[in-house]
């Protein structure tokens, strides 16, 4: 069995937002939505999450943009669907991450609540990794 890692870094990266310039326009197809600069992929340590707040977003709830110690990056709301509890203060193992309250597990891809107390999916966000630079899409 492995065991849960910590999420070490948590920290809001709201001075991300300077470029709100859709990422599609040079490098992927168009999208709906709204790419959000989340800031140079080597900032955020492996095995842990950072938080994107309002600021960041224009979104009324955080997201919480993880990176995961295979190298991916997946992007789910911040808040547990069961209570109020951050997301990436949690538990990261492969996809899933683990509710710091009550222990909830989702998953990174589909957002899927996996175990309880959380019945809810939180909702996912698709990301990109741009010329070392993390994106995620935000809709509108
Ligand atoms: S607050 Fe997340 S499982 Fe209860």
């Amino acid at each position: 069995m492995r065991w849960w890692g910590r999420i070490t870094r948590r920290a809001p990266i709201s001075e991300a937002t300077d470029n709100h310039e859709d990422p599609s326009s040079a490098h992927h197809e168009a999208t709906a939505g709204r790419w959000v600069d989340a800031g140079p992929a080597s900032a955020i340590e492996s095995d842990s999450a950072v938080v994107l707040d309002s600021d960041a977003t224009g979104l009324d709830d955080p997201i919480a943009l993880f990176h995961t110690a295979d190298g991916e990056f997946y992007c789910i709301d911040d808040t547990c669907t069961h209570e109020d509890a951050s997301l990436a203060a949690g538990w990261l193992e492969d996809c899933t991450v683990e509710c710091p309250v009550h222990l909830a597990a989702f998953c990174l891809r589909t957002g899927a609540a996996l175990t309880p107390p959380a019945s809810e999916a939180v909702r996912t966000y698709p990301v990109r990794v741009t010329d070392g630079h993390v994106w995620v899409l935000v809709e509108q």
